[in-house]
């Protein structure tokens, strides 16, 4: 009989594909809002008891909405810190592994442009964003033994909001759009974390453990915090000017380039890091696995974007 996953946040960029990718697996129980409103403490704890037996929870559902959350911190706080936590909770309770997402925002990007953060710098969020995410980290790392934090970089993908969609949007619009060059990091497509988590998540059922990581068939998984992001660095114009590169390349149109700005002249309401660059080592020498570099998954997504 096959394991069963309770997968939050279905219909997310991360949740969508993980649907997808945990389903060979697993029996993935994927929920939404409509099942379960995760800002509601007490129909949480309602849905979670008369859950059915689970294996693992897998729960990239969050406020992400960066800017809103500094004007909703207690939803924010709510979705991400209180829902995590009652997740961990019935995890530990039930003694199975829960896989979190985290974020490169747990840090305040100061460090110098040429090195990366690692799963043992401490923390310093700049956003409530940020923080939420952070504290939501903690509480899974305390209540929950087997515990996987997945910490990711600028996510995009085929669904959703995010900046791979407005780019190709104000392509085809034939607009030029101002991109800030002063904040770096390694942008990530949702489908490849997807394909990454599915095989964490057989090395936790013990399905398929490397032969050529540390962690073996016979050794208990190796529970932890993980930084998982693309390959390489970029600033977010680099970014958007590779995929106005590629777009014209696929049309044979000539739009011009976006044009490199300082977040400076780009006002929001949540500062972000300069420096969001997550080193993946660890991932790599623990359980074998290295994310492709972010040129590449570009391509791939932007193939997957011309034959929808
Ligand atoms: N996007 C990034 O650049 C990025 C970067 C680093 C880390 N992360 C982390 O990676 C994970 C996945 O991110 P993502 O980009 O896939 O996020 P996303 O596309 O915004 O998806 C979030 C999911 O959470 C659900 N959700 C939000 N509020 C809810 C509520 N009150 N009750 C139930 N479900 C709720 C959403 O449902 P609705 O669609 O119905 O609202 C959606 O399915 C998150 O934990 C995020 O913090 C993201």
């Amino acid at each position: 009989m096959q394991p069963k996953i309770l997968l939050t946040g279905r219909s997310g960029q991360v949740g969508y594909e993980l649907f997808q990718t945990l389903s060979p697996l697993a029996d993935v129980y994927a929920i939404d809002v409509q099942d379960v409103d995760l800002s509601d403490v007490s129909a949480l704890e309602r849905f979670v008891r008369c859950l059915g037996l689970i294996d693992m929870i897998v729960h990239p559902a969050a406020f992400t909405a960066v800017d809103l959350a500094e004007e909703q911190p207690d939803l924010a706080r709510a979705i991400n810190v209180e829902a995590s936590r009652i997740l961990a909770e019935e995890a530990a309770q039930r003694n199975i592994p829960m896989i979190y997402y985290s974020t490169d925002y747990v840090f305040d990007g100061s460090r110098s442009f040429d090195s990366c953060y690692t799963e043992n710098d401490s923390t310093s969020p700049l956003s409530v964003y940020g923080l939420t995410k952070r504290d939501g980290e903690t509480a899974v790392r305390t209540i929950c033994k087997k515990h996987c934090i997945l910490r990711l970089c600028w996510v995009y993908g085929l669904r959703g909001n995010n900046f791979l969609r407005t780019m190709l949007r104000l392509y085809h619009q034939g607009k030029t759009p101002n991109v800030v060059y002063d904040q770096i990091g390694a942008p990530t497509w949702s489908r490849i974390i997807a394909m990454t988590t599915a095989i964490i998540v057989a090395k936790i059922l013990n399905v398929s453990p490397s032969e050529h990581a540390e962690y073996s068939k016979d050794s208990e998984f190796p529970w932890g915090t993980y930084h998982l992001s693309a390959d390489g660095v970029a600033s977010w114009h680099e970014f958007a000017a590779a995929i106005f590169v590629a777009m014209n390349r696929q049309t044979g149109q000539k739009i011009e380039l976006p044009k490199p700005i300082l977040s400076a002249a780009y006002p929001v309401k949540a500062t972000r890091p300069k420096n969001s660059r997550l080193d993946n080592n660890l991932l790599s020498v623990t359980l074998g696995l290295k994310l492709p570099d972010w040129q590449t998954q570009l391509a791939w997504c932007l193939d997957a974007v011309k034959n929808e």
